[in-house]
């Protein structure tokens, strides 16, 4: 396999260090970010091969220059994979959905990959090879209650995907996403201490109910996310897709 320059964002915990711990392992120079400089290091120790640990926020419109030139200067070369997993939740009846939480939803998971995306596509193209993954959701496929900011933000994401392959398409580069279920992160853990508290539930029993929303039973490990994301670095065929890695909940 050719190594690549490859920059994970949101690698200090979750499915981003499960990429990174993957693309690390089949020999890729591997860059991390997020906001949390710790979380960040933890996960770049354990990394066979060259990494470069860059702290950012990614709702900072500077972010996707400083994380991307950084890796330009560090790896001497414009990156070629660029995996958009950084992202997070938010829950709450459509009508007391605030101004606030749509705002931080769209900036995190819609603008923040656009501008990366943005920034490193012209690398990609100029060079020849890229492979672009964002990690979307099944809420970029279909819409559930009370998740209306997430969901706009996922489906946008997923039509950002779209257009980018259809506009590179025969580059070199691909654009795809990867759809998870309720996968066993920090994230859903987060979710499940906020069910058992709105509904008096045990732990165990939100946990349940969000192992309940896959078909097969369980929540999804994140190594099975980093599957996908790495079959469509794998390939050069697969490109303006959304994967599902849902355990069957969403068959589109
Ligand atoms: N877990 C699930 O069930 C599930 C299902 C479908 C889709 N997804 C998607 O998968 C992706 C990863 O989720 P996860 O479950 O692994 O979440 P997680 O465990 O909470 O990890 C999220 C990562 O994103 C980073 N991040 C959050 N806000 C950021 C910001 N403003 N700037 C830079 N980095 C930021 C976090 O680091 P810092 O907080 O240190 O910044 C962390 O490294 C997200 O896009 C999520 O929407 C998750």
């Amino acid at each position: 396999m050719v190594p690549r320059r490859c920059l994970v964002t949101g690698a200090g915990r979750g499915i981003g260090a499960a990429v990174a711990r993957r693309l690390a392992a089949q020999g890729h120079a591997v860059a991390l970010t997020a906001r949390s400089a710790d979380e960040l290091a933890a996960v770049a120790a354990d990394l066979p091969g060259r990494t470069l640990v860059t702290a950012a926020d990614l709702t900072d419109p500077d972010a996707a220059d400083l994380v991307l030139g950084r890796v330009e200067a560090e790896f001497g070369g414009a990156v070629e994979v660029l995996v958009l997993n950084a992202g997070a939740g938010t829950s709450a009846p459509l009508a007391r959905t605030t101004d606030e939480d749509w705002a931080r939803m769209l900036e995190l998971n819609l603008t923040a990959p656009f501008r990366l995306l943005r920034r490193a596509l012209p690398g990609m193209v100029g060079q020849g090879f890229g492979r672009v993954v964002a990690v979307a959701s099944t809420a970029a496929k279909r819409g559930d209650p009370y998740v209306a900011a997430y969901t706009a933000s996922k489906h946008g994401l997923l039509g950002l995907v779209r257009s980018a392959a259809a506009e590179v398409a025969g580059s070199g580069v691909t654009v795809n996403a990867v759809c998870p279920g309720y996968a066993d992160t920090p994230m859903t853990a987060a979710t499940v201490a906020a069910i058992s508290t709105a509904t008096g539930r045990t732990p165990g029993q939100a946990r349940d109910v969000l192992a309940g929303r896959q078909p097969i039973g369980r929540l999804v490990d994140p190594d099975e996310v980093a599957d996908a994301v790495l079959l469509c670095v794998a390939s050069a065929a697969i490109t303006g897709q959304g994967i599902n890695v849902d355990g069957g909940a969403v068959q589109s």
